[in-house]
């Protein structure tokens, strides 16, 4: 996004990128397009679709007879999709005339005008920029005495590979990618674990949706188990055996076919010959940026995972815009008080904004209103009433402080809630608002009237 952004303002861009396909040809577009938000959702999909074939489509009064699962061709399609995205690229570059390096790009040293970038691929070359935009990314970490290796231990990138369902699938860390990959292996059949170190569920996530979601995905099966304390990790020939103690203390020795560990990431910052020009990096490893993403090399500035603040990707390409417009002369903005999150569950979890445990620690005063999809009449069309919208308003001045949402397509209810919080709208106004009947969205409205108690179905 930096290098088009760059591009379209008249700037002479290269972009460097090492990712590489299994033959060796590039693979634009990083962790979100090759092993992350793209493949997953496909998969996500693919695995909705197997589930409520199984099990919701009877009710439909579809009989499906022999249902059966062809895992290749859903790696296949998932696999299509990521090279329509990483080729989306390439085409984006050509027409934005972004000329694109494939290789490992390093720092080599501060010259006159500007950096010399190395960059190592299939040949060596060396290019010289005047700004320098660092976006490497981050990586899975990985729990000490139990490294990846793809097979039996997985990050992100293996749990999107299995060949074959595992019978028994471990996941360490309840957080984003354990949720997201835990559903998508359990629709498929797996038996899953799903272990968390910290005694609360989604402690990010406001309480009652945390809790609401919780419910929802135990009673599909999904076994969570908070509080846990990760002990000896010992893999096997084709097993891999975790011992762990629950909240009471009592140690457990479970035996998985396959385990995904999936405790956070940690940003990439090596091989960039950060030491080399004197680049500073913070406590935490992330490349230490000011709020306008400055490095504290002049014009070398850094974005997305590598730097502070959430790893998602409308973040990161929020950020390279911004940059590239600061650059520019402009005045990009990041409004880091309106970027939403979508866990992509079914049902999905979104929100925008505080959540009601952060206004309370902030002391601020203010209203709630929620309203369920149980009372929503699209939603019992399309038989998924789980869930519901929670809308956090000021109680002065009735201005939206938080939305949160547990439900279908809370990825895209979300999207309303954003441009009210950035155009600072009040509860009322989304209430006086008219929304299309029948649609998801009416539960929207209905949360921002039930703020002044007045919810007109239910
Ligand atoms: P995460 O930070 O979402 O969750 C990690 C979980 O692991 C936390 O609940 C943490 O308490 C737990 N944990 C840490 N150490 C542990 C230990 N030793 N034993 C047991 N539990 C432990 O990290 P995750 O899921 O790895 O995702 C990484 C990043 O990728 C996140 O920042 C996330 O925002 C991003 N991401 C975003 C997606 C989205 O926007 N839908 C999808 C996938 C990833």
């Amino acid at each position: 996004m930096a290098a088009i952004r760059a591009a379209q303002l008249g700037f002479s861009t290269a972009c460097i990128d090492a990712w590489s396909t299994d033959k060796g040809t590039p693979a634009l577009g990083g962790t979100c397009t090759n092993v992350g938000c793209i493949p997953s959702k496909a998969l996500l999909q693919s695995s909705e679709h197997y589930e409520h074939a199984g099990h919701s489509f009877a009710d439909h009064g579809i009989e499906v007879k022999g249902l059966a699962l062809n895992i290749g061709q859903m790696l296949a399609r998932k696999n299509t999709i990521v090279k329509q995205n990483n080729d989306g690229i390439v085409y984006l570059f050509k027409k934005n005339k972004v000329t694109f390096f494939h290789g490992h790009g390093s720092f080599t040293k501060a010259v006159e005008g500007g950096y010399e970038i190395k960059v190592v691929g299939k040949t060596e070359e060396s290019i010289v920029g005047k700004h320098i935009v660092l976006a490497t990314g981050s990586n899975a970490r990985a729990l000490p005495g139990a490294e990846f290796d793809e097979e039996l231990i997985l990050s992100n990138t293996g749990a999107l590979e299995l060949p074959a369902v595992p019978k028994k699938l471990g996941v360490i860390g309840a957080g984003v990618i354990g949720l997201e990959m835990g559903s998508v292996w359990r629709r498929l059949g797996a038996d899953v674990t799903v272990l968390e170190a910290l005694p609360t569920f989604l402690g990010a996530v406001d309480e009652q949706i945390a809790k609401e979601a919780h419910k929802l995905f135990v009673k599909q099966g999904l076994s969570i188990n908070l509080g846990v304390k990760i002990g000896e990790i010992v893999k096997g020939k084709n097993d891999v055996t975790v011992n762990y103690s629950d909240d009471k203390g009592t140690v457990h020795v479970a035996v998985f076919d396959k385990l995904i560990v999936s405790i956070g990431r940690t940003p990439n910052t090596n091989g960039l010959n950060a030491d080399g020009v004197g680049l500073k990096l913070d406590e935490r490893g992330f490349i230490a940026v000011d709020g306008d993403c400055k490095t504290n090399l002049p014009n070398v500035w850094a974005v997305g995972d590598v730097v502070r603040g959430p790893m998602l990707a409308h973040k990161a390409e929020e950020e390279g815009v911004a940059v590239a417009e600061r650059i520019a002369g402009q005045h990009g903005h990041v409004n880091f008080n309106t970027i939403p999150w979508v866990i992509y569950t079914s049902p999905e979890i979104a929100w925008v904004g505080r959540t009601e445990q952060q206004l309370k620690a902030d002391g601020v005063a203010y209203k709630a209103g929620t309203f369920p999809f149980m009372a929503n009449g699209r939603a019992r069309a399309l038989g998924d009433t789980s869930g519901m919208v929670k809308f956090l308003a000021d109680a002065t001045t009735d201005e939206i402080l938080g939305v949160h949402i547990v439900g279908p397509m809370a990825s895209e209810l979300i999207a309303e809630a954003v441009v009210a919080m950035e155009f600072k709208a009040s509860a009322e106004d989304i209430a006086r608002i008219c929304h299309a009947h029948p649609s998801l969205s009416e539960a929207t409205k209905e949360a921002a009237l039930a703020v002044d108690k007045r919810s007109l179905n239910f």
